[in-house]
């Protein structure tokens, strides 16, 4: 009596202890694996095996291990052992397997496993709804008893609810998932650039994630990222950019210093010169044709000059001093005095980094503050509250001298600065940016070392990044 006692006593711990082993995961791959294995260690069964009913397919699905993960396999409700018990609602107590007319002979035939006893029972949810079917197979010793009746449903009404919480859970991440893939697209519909960006950084980042869980050595060794943690980043990663939907077009897509109606302007305003320059020489008697050659050629010279110096890149003092010559040079044309070259033109043409002047460049800065604007106003549940400060502390840098608010390196958070390598890493070895070229990705390993250098990203990141193979960097065809 008193050993007897001590055994519930024992199962009723147990009991306890799942109940909040089951409380502390929302996932539903660790859900089913610890459900499996504490109500084999109950039950002193073999297996266990969990059924969910979906409804809408009239079928039951469960997961089973298969490698480091779980696959998910479905049968047809109204099929085996699990199938009756869905169907009447009601345990069933089976205690030679294949004497009973609703078991499976070919599941054991492809599992290899030999099916004994079987002790089923249904899960219902809060609403007394069937949802599934919770399966102990193999009693280690004799048969499954009456205290393992009992058992076994004290078991699967925890596991109905936690389920059911954990199905109610990834259903909002999955509405969140598939609202925030959408708005991807639809910001790939106007820029395309910007949405493969994206795709790309998600991947980058993903990997540099997974690689800091893997590493073993300091500062990385005490941070992991579990499978929900990295789907988060994921959602900041596909969303940090999303502020470029108010950066105008023609900044977003610019190629070169000057845009392509800007460049016609002036080859047409070259055009009056040249015009109005033949008409004073014939004003004056038509006399000196070599000498309106000679003015066309150079007007041709300086417009080729122009032409050359359109790609961002460094511009020589002497080339400097033609364009200011240029912007000196007045001509009277329809009785107005035009420069050869505006001050603004100018400006654009000597611009020693990138394509951007600085206004042009202050507008496109101003996309992470909208991706934040935006990204603030959507209420995220607590778990995914931290997304919007992730995503918008993608251009900070470690030494404080990143935007939108030059946090330094202790204010940024990991995953922020996870995001910023990725940014960078895809930024330098994109294929279709119109302003620059690709880098190779042992150049943008180099490029990203010198930054870390320069204290712009998290260097320990940047030298795992650098650890990486070119497959792990090579995002291929990865698509939403
Ligand atoms: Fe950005
Ligand atoms: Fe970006």
């Amino acid at each position: 009596m008193h050993v007897r006692l001590h055994i519930e006593n024992q199962r009723l711990y147990t009991l306890l202890e799942l109940s909040t082993l089951l409380s502390s995961t929302r996932n539903v791959n660790q859900l089913f694996k610890l459900l499996a294995i504490q109500t084999s260690s109950l039950l002193n069964a073999e297996r266990t095996s969990i059924f969910v009913y979906d409804a809408a397919r009239n079928e039951l699905w469960s997961k089973v291990a298969e490698g480091t993960g779980r696959k998910t396999i479905r049968i047809p409700s109204n099929r085996g052992i699990a199938g009756h018990v869905l169907r009447t609602g009601e345990m069933l107590n089976v205690r030679d397997a294949y004497q009973h007319p609703a078991f499976l002979k070919e599941v054991d035939r492809q599992t290899g496993f030999v099916t004994r006893t079987i002790l089923g029972c249904p899960m219902r949810s809060h609403s007394g709804e069937c949802t599934g079917v919770i399966e102990a197979l193999n009693k280690r010793a004799g048969v499954f008893t009456t205290q393992d009746e009992k058992m076994l449903m004290s078991i699967a009404a925890l596991a109905a609810v936690s389920l059911e919480n954990s199905f109610l859970i990834e259903g909002q991440m999955d509405l969140f998932e598939s609202f925030i893939e959408s708005s991807v697209h639809a910001l790939g519909d106007r820029d395309q650039m910007t949405y493969g960006h994206t795709i790309r950084v998600a991947y980058f980042a993903d990997k540099l994630a997974r690689a800091i869980s893997d590493c073993r050595h300091t500062p990385f060794d005490k941070i992991t990222f579990s499978e929900e943690d990295l789907r988060k980043l994921r959602f900041a990663a596909l969303l940090h950019d999303i502020g470029k939907i108010t950066v105008p077009e023609a900044i977003l897509n610019k190629r070169d210093k000057l845009f392509d109606h800007e460049v016609e302007q002036i080859r047409q305003r070259f055009d009056h010169i040249k015009l109005a320059e033949k008409i004073r020489a014939l004003e004056n008697g038509g006399a000196d044709a070599h000498g309106y050659r000679r003015f066309c050629q150079r007007l041709d010279q300086d417009f080729e000059l122009i032409l050359r110096l359109l790609p961002p890149g460094p511009v020589s003092d002497a080339d400097r001093q033609v364009l200011d010559g240029m912007c000196r040079t007045i001509y009277r044309i329809n009785g107005r005095d035009v420069p050869q070259l505006t001050e603004r033109e100018y400006r654009h043409l000597v611009l020693a980094r990138g394509n951007l002047t600085e206004d042009e460049f202050e507008l496109m800065k101003a996309h992470v503050k909208k991706t934040w604007d935006i990204l603030a106003k959507i209420y995220w549940p607590k778990d995914l509250k931290q997304i919007p400060v992730w995503a918008s502390s993608h251009h900070e840098r470690m030494d404080g001298t990143g935007y939108p608010l030059g946090l330094k390196a202790a204010e940024i958070p990991i995953e922020g600065q996870i995001l910023a390598v990725a940014d960078i890493f895809d930024a330098l070895t994109a294929t279709d940016r119109p302003y620059k070229k690709r880098n190779s990705i042992s150049e943008a390993k180099n490029i990203l070392q010198g930054m870390a250098t320069a204290g712009h990203v998290n260097p320990d990141m940047v030298e795992l990044m650098g650890t990486l193979q070119d497959r792990d960097l090579s995002p291929g065809a990865e698509r939403v």
